[in-house]
């Protein structure tokens, strides 16, 4: 038999390579999950960024919640509604290895930041708050506030608007910075921040930092553990499809033992039953966290999506994320589009930011005929797979953007 030379072995493998990557996108094993997101069956839902689709056990969840409270009553609470909140943060924690008992569930992330927010002291020579302006806005504008509060802010603005300028971030952490409050994921872009060398830099000079989950977890690997982070924060209504009104609080257990809200109420007391009077006695966490009556509906209904997200497994989710990114890339290249995300997969997260002309009016028009997408300012059109996502809905929302160009053009004339 004839040897296989240098040349030809290379061409058997990348043939065989394509063959692999072919029968990986042809078998796509989490397609199955489709059935169990209604909205899938007549949309093209490419907007797991802004909304997560909402799978049909929430109708299940959101019956047993009406059966609970109309056959139970007040039994409910100690039955099963005051444990809830704990049990779901149990579950949230599972999905970014948080130990049991370490995230709290709060109704957004504003509210988690003002948590933090009051277990510090603004008044000695420890009070900066270094954050980005790419940061998401309420976040920003909750920090902003606290200037009146003795709080000194800088923002590190960045100078492309998809990148964060991680050097001149990590330089403004000195040794008077008490917190750095800063999204894992850029909302605008995806960009990944460097939260690993943030919070390096920040524990070296006895700052603490704030990471915003928000747009990463559920699609991008988050380990608070191995990050070491303070505080990790997110809702749960994007990427975990678990609806609007469950945002979650991590706080690394030593911090969590020590720390005192004063944002606080009687569901951080140690003995909320007892209705005692006078200052409040702190229990553990995460209840130290929360303050008062928990937001039961929306913590019943997230429980269908973290079941859902869990099993299917943000390594699983990660790497279909990367390959359909980096097709609608490829396909927003091939038309002469500005794509405001990162190049780099391992830089940036689950959306693509396409900046196609009109790219508003293109936004409208997309929803109109049923392709779910967003748009934001300084960003364009946000496209952004999930696992429920096929190939095909990737060339069918592309399509029909140039089908609204086309039509715009012909308008035009
Ligand atoms: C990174 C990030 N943080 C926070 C929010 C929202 O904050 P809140 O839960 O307070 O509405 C969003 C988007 O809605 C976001 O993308």
């Amino acid at each position: 038999m004839k040897r296989l030379r240098g040349l030809d072995v290379l061409r058997w493998w990348l043939r065989m390579d394509t063959v692999r990557v072919q029968s990986r996108v042809m078998s796509d094993d989490l397609l199955r999950y489709r059935s169990e997101f209604p909205i899938l069956e007549h949309t093209t839902y490419l907007i797991s960024n802004s909304l997560g689709a909402m799978p049909r056990g929430v109708y299940d969840a959101m019956k047993g919640y009406a059966d609970t409270w109309a056959t139970r009553g007040v039994r409910a609470w100690e039955e099963r509604w005051w444990m809830l909140a704990a049990e779901v943060g149990d579950q949230i924690g599972e999905l970014m290895n948080a130990p049991k008992g370490s995230v709290s569930t709060h109704q957004n992330v504003t509210t988690c930041q003002a948590v933090v927010a009051s277990c510090f002291d603004f008044s000695g020579k420890r009070n900066k708050v270094v954050y980005s302006d790419m940061n998401f806005p309420s976040v920003m504008y909750f920090w902003e506030a606290q200037r009146d509060r003795g709080a000194q802010v800088r923002m590190v603005k960045t100078d492309d608007g998809i990148t964060v300028p991680t050097e001149r971030l990590l330089d403004a952490i000195d040794d008077q910075t008490l917190l750095v409050p800063v999204s894992h994921v850029i909302f605008r872009s995806a960009y990944i921040n460097d939260a690993k060398a943030i919070i390096d830099k920040a524990h070296k000079v006895g700052a603490r930092v704030v990471l915003d989950t928000f747009q990463s977890l559920g699609t991008v690997p988050v380990d608070v553990s191995e990050l070491n982070v303070d505080f990790a924060c997110g809702g749960v209504l994007k990427w975990l499809c678990g609806g609007p009104g469950v945002a979650y609080l991590y706080v690394r257990p030593d911090l969590g033992r020590v720390l005192e809200p004063k944002f606080t109420g009687w569901t951080a007391h140690e003995n909320p039953f007892a209705f005692q009077i006078g200052p409040i006695k702190y229990t553990e966490p995460p209840y130290r966290f929360m303050n008062g009556t928990p937001h039961i509906p929306a913590l019943e209904a997230a429980g269908p999506g973290l079941k859902i997200v869990r099993e299917v497994g943000v390594g699983n989710i990660r790497e279909k994320s990367k390959r359909q990114v980096a097709r609608l890339m490829e396909l927003a290249d091939q038309r002469g589009w500005r794509v405001n995300t990162p190049r780099d997969a391992e830089k940036r997260g689950g959306t693509v930011s396409i900046e196609m002309p009109d790219s508003q009016e293109v936004c409208r028009e997309l929803l109109k005929r049923e392709v779910l997408v967003d748009w934001r300012p300084k960003a364009g059109v946000r496209m952004s797979p999930h696992f429920y996502t096929k190939d095909e809905e990737l060339e069918t929302a592309i399509a029909a953007v140039d089908e609204i160009l086309k039509d715009r053009a012909v308008m035009a004339r």
